[in-house]
């Protein structure tokens, strides 16, 4: 009696340890790691949340007092962002004047404004986050651009 009781007991542990084993670490993990890759591959596809945020909080601590809280500007003193060709198809010059003012990008547009756009920002991530702000919002439907696309643009300020 005493012994069937003791091999019971043997025989127990020894299932509940392979049933341990087998399915411990290993596959938990992998699936751990593609759904943080398929996380990543979002991303990718256009800015994040925390990009958005700090566009946003930029255009309304610098851009908001000439370009409105509407984007619409002021006629013949500050241009409308609402459909401006400059933003939404010349979107890299648009970083290049959001970093060094409109006099040194290239003159666009027909209106000549009373004084150039000084700059903005000093570093690509900011001049990328106001920019890719102002490319979605206002109605504006205008995609994302990347920092590693505008790393060229040399900084002049
Ligand atoms: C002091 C006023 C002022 C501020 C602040 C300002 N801008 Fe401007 N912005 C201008 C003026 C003036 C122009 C027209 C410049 C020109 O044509 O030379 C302009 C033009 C632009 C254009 C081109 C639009 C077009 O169709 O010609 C974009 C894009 C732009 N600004 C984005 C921004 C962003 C983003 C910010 C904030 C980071 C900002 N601006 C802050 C005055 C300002």
């Amino acid at each position: 009696m005493k012994t069937r009781k003791m091999l019971f007991i043997a025989l127990a542990g020894f299932i509940g340890l392979t049933a341990l084993t087998s399915c411990g670490g290993g596959g938990g993990s992998e699936q751990q790691t593609s759904a943080d890759e398929s996380t990543k591959m979002e991303d990718a596809s256009g800015p994040d949340d925390a990009q958005l945020a700090r566009g946003e909080k930029i255009y309304n601590e610098k851009c908001f007092a000439c370009h409105q809280k509407d984007g619409n500007g002021i006629p013949n003193a500050f241009p409308t962002l609402v459909g401006s060709d400059f933003l939404l198809n010349h979107t890299k010059e648009a970083v290049a004047q959001v970093l060094n003012g409109s006099e040194h990008v290239p003159s666009h547009g027909n209106i000549t404004y009373p004084a150039p756009m000084p700059p903005q920002v000093d570093n690509y991530e900011d001049a990328v986050a106001v920019i890719n702000y102002v490319l979605n919002n206002f109605g504006n439907d205008g995609g994302y651009i990347t920092v590693d696309e505008v790393k060229d643009i040399k900084i002049i300020r």
